[in-house]
């Protein structure tokens, strides 16, 4: 049980180190600020929500609006990479001045999160004429996500104050890493995941790290209802996106990005949606690093949905943004299948900001670019390769153009959802009558494992015939 009636405070101490006579951040503290009706909070109530009118809460700083710290702070964070100390090692807690700070180093939960790739894709980049065409991998973190980012942090501050059990609502990836995180803190986790709609790879993650795990007979939104509630009647510490202290973790892949591009920022990043957390995590990173200039321009950043659960995409066309539409999901990326994202108020803030765009692909759109993405020899799950997808949507309508600078932020691993990938291989995803003709189109970028008598013959007479038929893709 937690000793206090609120879940966190505000730290009035940075714990940022001493760098003798160099410039650094003056001495601030982190503090909630309501995205409604603008309140300054110094702790947060359970739900996360402001007490005056139930908006959500970010987490805000005075010192990350502090100019003259960015020469700083670009060579104290490259430094560290040569650091062997367990917060350098974390390509999140590396750009610890921008986060809020712990009260003691000793409760941060770390598994070395972060340190993702930046891959060039160059057989995408031939197909869309995007000549600089990147994939900012976050299925390389450790639990296969991007989730971990987020997870370091959050379970860091549950764990300091006094909570044994964490919870999540999730559609698997959530679940998989808090379940993770709270394991290596000592903590207990309870999962809510919507039953037979996520998938096993992910399911299984949470049972081997120890969660207490609940399939509920509802979708995801149900689940994140019900935890709402359970907040408030037991001393559970909840980790969604709807945790402030998770985003500012996530906020760490634009700093890191940022950092593999020289400080150069792209023209565009493009970022699946779901329920929202992540495209607002690394907008509002981009404009923390614009306040510092740390960067000189904003990328545009734009969000992509599945057309089954494109409910952010309806709130923008038909209600300009104002209201959320909400929609009953359904998408075979089940990691975004969410009809009611918590954070659309804050993806509709960062879109604007940034003068990004926000489109919705199809199923027959995902699987392919799913396929292409592998066929890069890189792979991602379902919810990814929207991105890919979406870029080639923002390339038609001319938002993107072919000499700019894209990074597409792939969330997920290939290994997250086999069935999809395995499905698709063998021709049957997508393989209803309505689809048939559709899915006859995917056919040049199957890869159908073959079933051969185990002779030599029959081996040496496949590889003839793949040779004479040429790559697929
Ligand atoms: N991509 C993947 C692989 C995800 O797992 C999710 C969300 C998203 C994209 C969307 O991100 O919600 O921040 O907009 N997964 C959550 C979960 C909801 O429970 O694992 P978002």
């Amino acid at each position: 049980m937690p000793s206090s009636t609120t879940s966190d405070r505000g730290s009035e101490n940075r714990g940022s180190e001493n760098r003798g006579s160099q410039p650094s951040l003056p001495g601030a503290a982190y503090r909630f600020h309501c995205i409604g009706c603008g309140s300054i909070l110094s702790a947060a109530a359970h739900d996360f929500r402001c007490a005056e009118c139930g908006n959500l809460l970010e987490i805000t700083d005075p010192a990350w609006k502090s100019p003259g710290v960015a020469t700083h702070l670009k060579s104290l964070w490259r430094e560290r990479r040569l650091s062997n100390s367990s917060l350098d090692l974390s390509g999140v807690w590396r750009f610890r001045e921008l986060l809020p700070a712990p009260d003691s180093e000793q409760h941060v939960i770390t598994l070395r999160e972060g340190n993702t790739p930046l891959y060039e894709l160059p057989r995408s980049s031939r197909s869309t004429g995007v000549s600089r065409l990147f994939a900012k991998h976050q299925g390389m973190n450790p639990t296969g996500s991007f989730k971990d980012a987020g997870m370091t942090v959050a379970a860091t501050f549950a764990r300091q104050a006094g909570y044994r059990w964490v919870a999540c609502a999730s559609t698997g990836n959530t679940s998989a890493s808090m379940a993770a995180y709270a394991a290596r803190g000592g903590m207990r986790s309870l999962v809510l995941v919507p039953e037979g709609k996520i998938s096993w790879s992910k399911l299984s993650q949470a049972l081997d790290y120890g969660a207490l795990t609940c399939q509920l007979r509802t979708d995801f939104d149900g689940c994140l209802r019900l935890l709402q509630e359970l907040v408030r009647r037991a001393p559970v510490y909840q980790l969604n996106s709807i945790n402030p202290f998770r985003l500012e973790g996530q906020k760490a892949l634009a700093f890191e990005l940022l950092e593999q591009l020289d400080w150069q920022p792209p023209d565009h990043i493009i970022v699946p949606g779901g329920n929202l957390g992540n495209s607002s995590a690394i907008g509002k990173a981009l404009l923390e690093m614009r306040d510092l200039s740390l960067i000189p321009s904003l990328p545009k950043l734009s969000v992509i949905q599945a057309e089954g659960a494109n409910a952010l995409v309806r709130t923008l066309r038909e209600a300009g943004g104002k209201h959320l539409v909400s929609v009953q999901a359904e998408t075979r990326a089940t990691a975004i299948r969410i009809g009611n994202p918590a954070s659309w108020q804050k993806a509709v803030n960062v879109l604007l900001a940034t003068g990004g765009a926000c489109e919705e692909v199809s199923e027959v759109e995902i699987a392919q670019a799913k396929a292409e993405i592998g066929a890069e020899g890189i792979g991602c799950e379902p919810a990814s390769a929207v991105t890919l997808a979406g870029l080639r949507k923002l390339l038609r309508q001319g938002f993107v153009k072919n000499a700019e600078t894209v990074v597409l932020v792939l969330t997920g691993s290939l290994l997250k959802d086999p069935d999809f990938t395995m499905e698709f291989h063998r021709g049957e995803l997508l393989s209803g009558a309505d689809n048939e003709l559709v899915s006859r189109s995917l056919n040049r970028f199957r890869h159908p494992p073959l079933v051969l008598d185990a002779t030599l013959d029959a081996v040496i007479q496949t590889l003839e015939q793949a040779e004479k038929a040429g790559p697929s893709l």
